[in-house]
This record gives C-alpha cells, structure tokens and sequence, in this order.
C-alpha cells in the first residue's frame, strides 16, 4: 500500500446510468512511486464526508488510467446517505477530493499471460473487470496473446448496468471475450446474454475450468460465490475484490441491536462500552482507536486482531485459515460484539 495525503481535482463527470457516475480525477503533485501504482484494477481511497458531513474512506476501483495522472473511477448511488451517494451528488468539475492511498494485488499482470480466465461480477462490481478488459483490449490490438474471458455479471436490473454497451461491443468485436448477464429484480426474457436469476452450477461451467476467477462485488456476494468457485473449479487461482464490508446478522430480538458490549483492550487495559450492532472496526474508530484497515470487507488482512470471552460473531473472510481462528486470531472489520465483555489484543503477535 502507498500511504499519503494527496488532492485529486476532478476534471470530467459522466452520467453512465440513472445512478453511476463516471469520475475523471487528476492528482496533484504525486511522487512517480505513487503514479505508478495507480494502474486500472487496483483502488484509491478517498476520504470524503458521507451526507451527514462526517469523513470516511471508500475505496473504487480505477476502471482507466488517461496519462501519469489521471484517472477514472465510477461511483454509484445507493440511497443510504453513504461517502458514495455525497460523491455522486457533489463532485463535478474543478471539485477537490483527498487521496489516501493506491493499493490492491489486482491488476492487467494478474490475468494477461493466463490462457482462460473467469470473472464473476455483482452490480457496481463489475468496474474491476472493466479494468482489465479494457487493458486486454488494449494488448489484443497491440498483437499480444489475451486469455479467453468469460464474464458472469449479475445485476438487479438491465437499466443498472453501467458500462453495458462497452461490454456488448466488445463480445461481438472480439473472439476471446463472452459475456453472460443474471437479471434477479425484474423479468428478462432469456436469450443469448441476459438470464433470469442468479447464476447455477451449470452457468458456473461455462467458466470451463479456468486458471484464474475474479470475483468482485458485495461481500455477500463474493462469499457466495468464492465458495462455489472453489467446489466447482478447486485448482483455479482466485482472486477477490469487494468494498461492502460485512453486516451483522440480522437477529430477531429488537433488544439484541440495543444491548451493550465491553471492549477491553489488552494493550493499554483501556475499557470502552458501546451498544452492540455494528463492526468491532467501526467500533473502535468511533471511539478514536485507530485500526490498521483498508478493504474493510475481510479480504487485505490488515485489521488483524485477536479476540477472547464475550459473545460476539464472525463473518466470513477471506484471508483467515481455520486454525487462525481456533487460535483466536479475527478480523476486526469482519467482528460482530454481542454482548458481555470481550478481551481484545490489538496487534497480536504473529
Ligand atoms: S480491513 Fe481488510 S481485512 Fe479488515
């Protein structure tokens, strides 16, 4: 990761569906080590307010690089108040937005020299394999050998799909990309892209045993679908991108969302106590503890903690082995306080 403070100004905004907002930004006064990092796949983090005007770190995915220092990132609008829909709503041309770092393990390298590869995308999702479509685009006009991709994108409705036309345009130009479109909130009639539902195991297979799966989108959705990739397909490389952290289970017993928890962290022997419902991360950053944190969704690891007594819930990760966990080890921002006091180590030992 390539930690700094730095100013983007926005220099174009494209209106790219009913709630997608294409944003170009240019950096200002980067170092080249920073410029460099900023390659399509990987992802910024921005810290804007969110409607209420408090600050938070959202990270997007940059879906195209113009020059040394411009970049796109596409925005949707979500209706929950959130850093995305203030976004939306308020940057436009000569706005300022402050960068805090580049980062993602994702980039062109990590597909280019595959043979076949596989991409699962959900809603906003897909700007990551935008990303990299493009960019194999871009080697495939060059001369240079592409894999065969094979895109699975599900979406809530047709008119929600930002970059649909790129997509199109590209599977009837090309002979190396195919792409197949899971509809689950409105009626479709199925024909030779668009499908009804969400994807089975005999969609799955048209990824055709694939060295490598992309998988971008919620965390749920990326749960679900690292799980059943993994069945189907147990020798692919996967690869996983998702910025919706986890929520907690929704519990029947309204008093639960309002019942307190202890946090005693072992390291200073400081006491906090707050109501339960939300993440152990935003716990402790709502009361001024800072967290090594970026994905915030259970996937960079580096919200490791170690957590003991108490009852609380863990969501599924990405990064964590069965052992980790019998060992106590857990993800802050996968961490879900219940009740009682629970003893938590900020930086365990390894
Ligand atoms: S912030 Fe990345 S795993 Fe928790």
């Amino acid at each position: 990761m390539n930690s700094t403070t730095l100013q983007a100004r926005c220099e174009g905004v494209i209106t790219e569906t009913a709630d997608v907002k294409v944003f170009t930004l240019r950096v200002q006064g980067a170092h080249t080590e920073f410029l460099n990092n900023l390659e399509p796949g990987k992802h910024v983090a921005l810290h804007y307010p969110d409607t209420s005007g408090t600050r938070h770190q959202r990270l997007y995915s940059i879906t195209r690089k113009q020059g040394a220092d411009l970049f796109e990132i596409a925005v949707k609008r979500a209706g929950h108040g959130g850093v995305s829909d203030h976004l939306h709503a308020t940057l436009r041309e000569g706005s300022i937005a402050p960068i805090q770092f580049v980062a993602g393990e994702i980039s062109l390298a990590s597909v280019a020299g595959c043979q076949r590869v596989g991409m699962l995308a959900g809603g906003i999702g897909v700007t990551l394999p935008v990303a990299l479509l493009r960019g194999l685009r871009e080697r495939s006009r060059r001369g240079s050998s592409v894999p065969n991709v094979t895109l699975l994108l599900c979406v809530s409705t047709i008119a929600d799909i930002p970059f649909l036309h790129e997509l199109l345009e590209l599977e009837l130009t090309t002979h190396w990309f195919s792409l197949q479109v899971f509809v689950t909130r409105e009626a479709v009639k199925s024909n030779g892209h668009f499908k009804q539902g969400r994807p089975g195991d005999k969609d799955l297979s048209l990824l055709d045993m694939p060295e490598t799966v992309v998988i971008c989108g919620s965390h749920r959705f990326a749960q679900g679908l690292r799980e059943h990739t993994l069945t189907m397909f147990p020798t692919s490389k996967l690869l996983i991108e998702s910025f919706t952290p986890p929520t907690a289970l929704v519990t029947t017993e309204p008093t639960d969302a309002q019942a307190s928890v202890r946090l005693h962290l072992t390291t200073n022997d400081q006491m906090l106590e707050m109501p339960a419902g939300k993440s152990l991360l935003d716990m402790l950053e709502s009361s001024g503890i800072a967290v090594r944190s970026q994905c915030r969704a259970g996937i960079c690891g580096n919200c490791r903690i170690k957590v003991s007594d108490g009852e609380y819930t863990l969501e599924p990760d990405f990064c964590l082995s069965d052992q980790d966990k019998s060992e106590g080890y857990a993800l802050a921002c996968c961490t879900f306080p219940q009740s009682g006091t629970l003893k938590v180590d900020l930086n365990p030992q390894a």
